[in-house]
This record gives structure tokens, sequence and C-alpha cells, in this order.
């Protein structure tokens, strides 16, 4: 038994390819270091969800699509309860994307990959007592995701920084969410039904649930001089570094190369805090040669998540919602599979040993762990 399926082959794909030895990420043809800074989040949707429906897709209808589609679930925003207000903002997201309806067909998937865009911002001005701003059809969903979070246009260094998040996070192998993904979709669940799950999955902090708590432990370090002495002591408690480590990257992962060029590239625009980035370089520096002191067999570098809680904080967004903003670009990669799976695949039943007693076997039930 392959213990946490490492290793374990279960789907074949198109859509993404991670190389771990290599660094490398090839999303449906292209290498990430082609895709991050030049495509935008509507280039991504055709790349990966091409070919998986009916309809002949194209960069036009794309754009008219998510744009329309953003204006109309803007209405579930009515749906907002109470209860809602007060979750944290990713169960809220998934609480309000449980009123839209499910189907495997390609308006249902826009609807989706709209719907995360809208919610997101809708919630967090909501849960800060601010009005909802309504979705503009006319702009790009970067440019209008980050208008109805802060009410004021962003500028193209922004919109730019946003795209390069969601291209460099819209697909990845089967990691956690993306094979739930898979499996609800192989029951022929709708794709709604998938999206949901896969979004409880990445919500656990050792999958999406990262880059809130790599911002807490930058904000404790505080300042480069405190970074080694924060760092062992937090090792020696045996607490994990969140932001660093990876089951299948054995070097650095390449897209936390892509983040924090697009950070880079914020800075030169002035809307990023330098200081706070150099602190991060300092942390990232001395974390790497201590794991590698403390495990010299186990490479452990910085993942995606690192590099993602400072850019998605230099778009203003609040750290509670960066797993929320991850759904927003990881939704279009959950789809593509979820599609590739109903199509070509199988229903997705493994089996396990059984360990417990046998009914002839003198016996008392005894807990679990
Ligand atoms: N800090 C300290 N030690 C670590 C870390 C870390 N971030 N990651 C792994 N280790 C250690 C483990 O304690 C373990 O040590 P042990 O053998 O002495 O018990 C050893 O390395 C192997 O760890 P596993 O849990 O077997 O590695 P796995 O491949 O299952 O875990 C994971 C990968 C979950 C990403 C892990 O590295 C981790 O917890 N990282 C921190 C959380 C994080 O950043 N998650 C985001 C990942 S990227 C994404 O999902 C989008």
């Amino acid at each position: 038994m392959k213990n946490g399926l490492e290793d374990v082959v279960a789907a074949e794909t198109v859509l993404s390819d991670v190389d771990g030895e290599a660094g490398q990420l090839i999303i449906r043809g292209a290498s990430l270091d082609d895709l991050a800074g030049s495509a935008t989040f509507e280039d991504t949707v055709l790349r990966l969800w091409d070919g998986f429906f009916e309809e002949p897709m194209s960069a036009a209808m794309v754009n008219t699509a998510l744009g329309r589609a953003r204006a109309e679930v803007f209405a579930h925003i009515g749906a907002v309860d109470e209860a809602m207000l007060s979750m944290p903002p990713v169960d809220a997201l998934r609480a309000l994307l449980a009123r839209l309806p499910d189907g495997d067909d390609l308006p249902t998937a826009v609807r989706l990959a709209a719907a995360t865009a809208v919610f997101l911002p809708a919630l967090l001005r909501l849960q800060q007592d601010l009005l909802p701003i309504a979705p503009d059809a006319t702009l790009s969903q970067a440019a209008d995701t980050l208008r109805m979070l802060t009410g004021t246009t962003p500028c193209p260094a922004q919109v730019a920084a946003l795209d390069a998040y969601l291209v460099t996070i819209c697909d990845h192998g089967l990691n956690a969410s993306t094979f739930t993904s898979r499996v609800v979709a192989s029951t022929g669940a709708g794709l709604a039904s998938a999206v949901l799950a896969a979004l409880s999955a990445l919500k656990g902090p050792l999958h999406g649930g990262a880059p809130g708590p790599v911002l807490d432990m930058l904000d404790e370090i505080g300042t480069e001089s405190n970074a080694e002495t924060w760092l062992r002591e937090t090792l020696g408690r045996g607490e994990r570094l969140m932001g660093f480590g990876h089951r299948i990257y054995k070097v650095r992962d390449p897209r936390a190369d892509a983040l924090k060029a697009a950070l880079q590239r914020l800075a030169e625009e002035g809307t990023v805090s330098l200081s706070r980035v150099k602190l991060a370089e300092v942390v990232e520096r001395v974390a790497v040669a201590i794991l590698r002191e403390r495990k010299p067999d186990r490479r452990l570098d910085v993942n995606v998540e690192f590099y993602t809680a400072l850019l998605l904080d230099a778009l203003g967004f609040p750290r509670e919602s960066f797993t929320g903003v991850f759904a927003l670009g990881r939704t279009v990669g959950w789809i593509a599979h979820a599609r590739e799976q109903a199509m070509n695949g199988r229903l997705i039943r493994p089996r396990s040993v059984y360990v417990g007693p046998r009914p002839d076997q003198q016996h008392s039930l005894q807990r679990a762990v």
C-alpha cells in the first residue's frame, strides 16, 4: 500500500504535467515559463477547456461568456445570509456556490468560473459592512475581480499580476483537490458538485490553506535578524513551515519563480512594500538552509504558496481570503479534469486493506487512533 497514494498513477491527462525532478510545469502543451506573465485568465480557460465541451470555443466567445455570466450570477448575492457573513471567506464561498445549479455543459462551467470571481469579492465586502459592487461584463475577469474587491479601477500592472497568479495556479497534475474533482466526476455527478468537493479539499492547511499562515509567519518574524531564531524555534517545536515542501517537487517549485517575477513587476510600479519582499527572500534562504540541515535526505524548498501570500496581499486581498482566491484560478483546472474524467474515465473505486478484527476473533472495539 502506498501511504498517501505516493507515486500512484490514477489518470491519464492532456491537461498538465508536473516534472518534480526538473522543476517544470507544462500546462496543455505550453511551459509555465512561457505562460505566466503573458497569458490571461481567459486564455487559460480556452487552453484547458477547448475540446471538452460540445461547443467549439474561441477567445472572443470565452471573453463574452465569462463577462455575461459574471453579470448573471451577481443576482445570487441576494442569497448571502447572516451565517455566511461570519464564516471564513472560503466556507462562505462554498456555501454560496452550492446555490448554483449543477450540470455538465459549458454554461454550467462558465457560470462556476464566473461565480467564484463575483462571489468572493462580494462576500469580502459584505463581511466588512460594505456594499457589493456589480460586475462590469466589458472588463477582463482579472480586472473585474480587482474592481469588485476594491471599488477602484485597477492599474494594468495589478491586472497583469492577478492574471499571472491565476494562470500560474490554474492546474497542477493530480493534486488533492483535482483528484477530488475527478473522483466526484467519475460518479456522474455534475461540475458544480465536482468544484464544491474540490474546494473542500483545497481549504486544508496542507494544500491551499497555506498562504494566509505564510503571511502570519512573516509578520511574526518581523525583521531579518529574527528569522533564524524564529525558524529554528518553530521547527524545534515540531511545527511545519507553511509555504515549504512539496510531494512532487524535488527542486524549487517553478510556480514560486513565476509568482516572484510577478511580484517584482508589481514592485517596479511601487505597489508592493520592498522591505517585505526582502524579508521574504531572507526567510526563504535561511529556512531552506535549516531544513536542509535537519533533513539532508529530503529537499524542502519554497512552494507556490510562499510568494502567493505576498502577491495577493499586495493586490489588496485580505489574508483570510487567499484560499478563496486560489479557487478562482484552480476552478478552471478542476472543471477541465472533471470533464476529462467524465468523458474518458471510469468510476474511481480503489480498494482498502482491512486490518481490523474478523468476526470469529475475540476482540474488543478499540479506538482507531
Ligand atoms: N516544514 C517542516 N518539515 C516539513 C515540511 C515543512 N513545510 N514539509 C515536510 N516536512 C517534513 C515532515 O515533517 C516529514 O518529516 P518526518 O519524516 O520526520 O516526519 C518529512 O518532511 C516528509 O513530510 P511528508 O508529510 O511525508 O511530505 P508530504 O509529501 O506528504 O507533504 C506537504 C507535502 C503537505 C506540502 C508538506 O511539505 C507540508 O506540510 N508543507 C507545509 C504546508 C504547505 O505549504 N502546503 C502547500 C503545498 S502547495 C499546494 O498544495 C498548493
